[in-house]
């Protein structure tokens, strides 16, 4: 039995398969549709989403299972001071796997070492969040068309951003890909990513604070919000939460084949009217990854489908 707590725990190899997988779902629905008759998804979320619980729920049921579940710690009996690791134990006995979000880096780590079935990290306070990982990477690949040689930028608060800490991680073992960190001194990335992991791989990187001086050189633009509730003041979050703002004027500089990605929910950092260009691929990349969590759901309880 495998969890998934980052990315890498799936090797290039896996994530290609995965890949696969996903793109043979979206072309042959009905041919997974029973795949998982008779499982249960159990999602336990202690802190808000939209679209990772509902990807996730819409994953089980196109593939024929059930869910069951919480959206917030208050509806569950963690306000009654039960631990995750009592948690997970009860909801082995209920669920066959399950996705679990939760404010506290490593919970979903801890909830992994007790479970009798597999757990899926759905993202760790500021830490990782790979099944968003799988999507941004499938969402790469099918509108690239590869995942080597490309220059990415990542804009907003790659302080706080998992989904930023979590696909970097993912994408350094792809070849010859730069990164370029656009971010106000404030937000940049952790030293733990930029010295521990680039700095110690030889990874190439640019830190940078203008997003129009960079716009000309990039492949992909992996735009994120300011995380208002990682910050311990107001003050700070109003301050910087309109630092970026991705208009129609700034897409101009852009290249015609640059794809604008976005882990969403958006606030002010991406215009609505650029949501018609068709470099803006963040509403594609949603749907992206939901198939990705149907393969990744069939892979942890060994399901082939021929
Ligand atoms: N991208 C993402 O994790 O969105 P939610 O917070 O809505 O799940």
């Amino acid at each position: 039995m495998k969890s998934i707590m980052s990315p890498l725990d799936l090797s290039t190899a896996e994530l290609d398969e995965l890949m696969d997988t996903a793109e043979d779902i979206m072309a042959n629905p009905a041919k997974y549709a029973h795949a998982c008759d008779g499982r249960l998804l159990a999602t336990l979320f202690y802190e808000p989403s939209t679209r990772t619980r509902l990807s996730f729920e819409a994953a089980m049921l196109r593939l024929g299972g059930k869910t069951l579940g919480f959206h917030s710690s208050d509806s569950s009996s963690a306000t009654k001071g039960e631990t995750v690791a009592d948690t997970i134990r009860v909801v082995s006995s209920f669920a066959d796997i399950c996705a679990m979000r939760h404010p506290k880096e490593g919970a979903p780590m801890v909830a992994a070492a007790v479970s009798q079935i597999p757990v899926i990290n759905a993202g760790d306070g500021g830490h990782q969040h790979p099944t968003q990982t799988l999507t941004d990477l499938m969402t790469i690949r099918a509108l690239k068309g590869h995942l080597d040689n490309l220059t990415i930028g990542m804009c907003g608060d790659l302080m706080f951003g998992r989904t930023v800490h979590s696909l970097i991680r993912a994408l350094i073992r792809y070849e010859n890909v730069k990164f370029v960190f656009i971010s106000p001194k404030e937000l940049m990335l952790p030293s733990y990513i930029r010295d521990d992991l680039l700095t110690q791989n030889n990874i190439a990187f640019r830190e940078v604070s203008r997003l129009e001086d960079v716009l000309p050189s990039l492949d992909i633009l992996y735009m994120t919000r300011v995380q208002r509730e990682r910050f311990f003041n107001e003050e700070d979050y109003v301050r910087l939460k309109d630092f970026y703002i991705l208009d129609k004027k700034k897409m101009q500089l852009a290249s015609p084949d640059m794809l604008v990605l976005h882990p969403l929910p958006r606030v002010n950092e991406i215009s609505t009217e650029i949501d018609d260009d068709p470099r803006s691929v963040y509403f594609k990349q949603v749907r992206y990854g939901m198939f990705i969590r149907m393969a990744l759901i069939l892979k942890l309880l060994e399901i082939k489908v021929d």
